[in-house]
């Protein structure tokens, strides 16, 4: 009697510590794949899906809209007001509402791909955005294989405006916003590695498709490096929102990028960053796990993270771009000099633009 008391005890102690462990199934998919969980199975049609997708169209974008579930305040409910369901999809299910904020303006297409494609196959479009995130990271050559959890809620709220960091706000605005959402100062320029894979459309449209780095389709450490580069010349014929002087022809810098390259509360961060390219990588994976859970209960989502591919490695090296010299990194970190780095041979490069 005893004996059975216990174990029913353990049992339940279990089911209590992992409410998802009962539901997990190994299985074999379909397409042949063996999966932990059978719930993980329909992801392999939604990678195919937008793998055609991703053929059309940088992955970049789909990448960017995860940005937009920043839109998380518990300070804001705290207050007495909605705040914001973090990684809802409420961009996707309110897109006529959320669209019309100023941050998300440029993703009026890629949220109508992401919408047609979860609807296609029935899995939530919170779901969707983690997913087509991970996918998309998965693209650039030296980026980590994100995790993916599925099962997040079909439904949710709009959220209210004014949540999204832009890249006009100075960093004590993005820091708060940031800290309010649960991320520390690390934790934000961890999460700006993004922008290594990146490049702007509406700040300046006469040069849309100016990346943020040399190596915009390498999630490489060149963003760390050349933001602290000194500012020169103006990419393009005039200057755009939150534009400021970029070290290269063809590249863009958005204000809050350099600022925050060079802020004493974030320099440090993103000088470590500038030179330990696997800091940056296990960096960023833990940010966007943080992300893809805001709002959400990890414990009540199954890991189906074995459905992302894994990309391919880089191994290129940080380097000054041709033409640089050390003397031209604006060194912010006042606890430690900026590591000396080779300097890649010929001119000064003039990035091209990414078609989208
Ligand atoms: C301080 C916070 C951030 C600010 C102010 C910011 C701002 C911006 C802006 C203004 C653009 C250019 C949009 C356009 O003109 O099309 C951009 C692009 C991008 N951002 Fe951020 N961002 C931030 C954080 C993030 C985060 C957290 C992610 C993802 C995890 C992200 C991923 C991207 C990507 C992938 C692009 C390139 C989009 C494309 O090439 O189409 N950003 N960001």
């Amino acid at each position: 009697m005893r004996f059975a008391a216990l174990v029913s005890l353990v049992a339940a102690s279990v089911a209590i510590a992992s409410p998802a462990a009962h539901l997990k199934k190994r299985a074999s998919c379909p397409g042949g794949q063996t999966v932990d969980d059978a719930q993980c199975c329909i992801w392999f049609d939604v990678l195919d899906d937008l793998q055609t997708n991703l053929e059309r169209r940088s992955p970049k974008p789909f990448v960017f809209n995860s940005m937009t579930q920043l839109a998380f305040s518990p300070a804001l409910t705290a207050s007495g007001q909605f705040g914001g369901g973090g990684s809802d999809g409420s961009i996707i299910e309110h897109a006529d509402v959320e669209l019309t904020f100023p941050p998300n303006g440029n993703l009026g297409g890629i949220v109508a791909s992401e919408r047609s494609i979860a609807l296609a196959h029935n899995v939530s479009f919170a779901d969707m955005i983690q997913f087509a995130a991970a996918a998309g990271v998965a693209n650039c050559a030296g980026a980590p294989r994100l995790e993916f959890l599925a099962g997040r809620p079909f439904t949710s709220q709009a959220s209210p405006p004014n949540l999204v960091p832009g890249p006009g706000n100075t960093v004590t605005r993005i820091l708060d916003r940031m800290a309010d959402a649960g991320f520390s100062a690390d934790e934000t320029v961890d999460l700006l590695a993004s922008h290594s894979i990146a490049a702007q459309q509406g700040l300046n449209a006469g040069i849309a498709g100016s990346p943020f780095d040399s190596t915009p389709d390498r999630f490489d450490t060149q963003f760390f490096i050349e933001t602290l580069l000194k500012g020169v010349l103006n990419p393009g014929p005039t200057t755009g929102f939150a534009e400021v002087l970029s070290p290269l022809p063809g590249e863009f810098r958005m204000q809050s990028d350099f600022a925050i390259a060079r802020d004493p509360r974030t320099s440090c961060r993103w000088q470590e960053l500038a030179d330990n390219p696997q800091l940056m990588r296990t960096a960023f994976r833990t940010a966007m796990a943080k992300l893809a859970a805001l709002g959400n209960d990890r414990s009540s989502l199954v890991d189906c993270s074995s459905v992302i591919p894994n990309p391919a490695d880089d191994d290129t090296e940080p380097t000054l771009p041709g033409g640089k010299v050390a003397d031209d990194i604006e060194g912010s970190c006042a606890a430690t000099p900026f590591p000396v780095l080779p300097i890649a041979p010929g001119p000064t490069p003039t990035i091209p633009a990414v078609v989208i």
